[in-house]
């Protein structure tokens, strides 16, 4: 297997891990159900999903979820994020996380660090691949961007 090859079968079954994350989603309000799957650099694997409040602000999304699952077991390192999100009727689309996910991500993790998303289930999936510099090319914290300070 080359690496390319090696890539494509990380990027699937990140997505699998994603998809099963997303069974867990808590999203009454929006209707709205998002998985993450998390990759560290040792190569575990968090899971995470929406989970929304009544108050709307308080809702942390999946990729949050999964991030803080992971430095909260003590990583602070992570090579790839992959993120399905869709309605109830179980399809799911691309989605691309949020402004505040992006910019949380780039806590911990590079210009380099990959988010891979799906455009749905079934055949002629189409995977998209894309660098959180890409995603996210100016972000806050010019000091300190793109966790190029690695917190203890
Ligand atoms: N959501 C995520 O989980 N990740 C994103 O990147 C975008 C939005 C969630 C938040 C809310 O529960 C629902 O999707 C609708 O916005």
């Amino acid at each position: 297997m080359n690496g390319k090859e090696r890539e494509k079968v990380t990027a699937i079954e990140l997505l699998a891990a994603a998809k099963e994350a997303r069974k867990n989603a808590y999203a009454p309000y929006s209707g709205f159900f998002v998985g993450a799957a998390l990759l560290a650099a040792d190569g575990e694997v968090y899971g995470g999903c929406n989970v929304e409040s009544v108050s709307f602000t308080p809702t942390c999304c999946a990729e949050r979820t999964a991030l803080c699952k992971a430095v909260s077991e003590g990583k602070r390192e992570f090579s790839a994020i992959a993120v399905v999100g869709g309605g109830k009727d179980g399809k799911t689309g691309f989605c691309p996380p949020c402004g505040v996910c992006r910019q949380m991500l780039s806590e911990f993790c590079g210009r380099d660090f990959r988010v891979i998303l799906s455009s749905g289930d079934g055949e002629g999936e189409e995977v998209k691949v894309f660098t959180l510099g890409e995603l996210l090319p100016e972000a806050f914290g010019t000091e300190k961007p793109f966790g190029s300070e690695k917190k203890k």
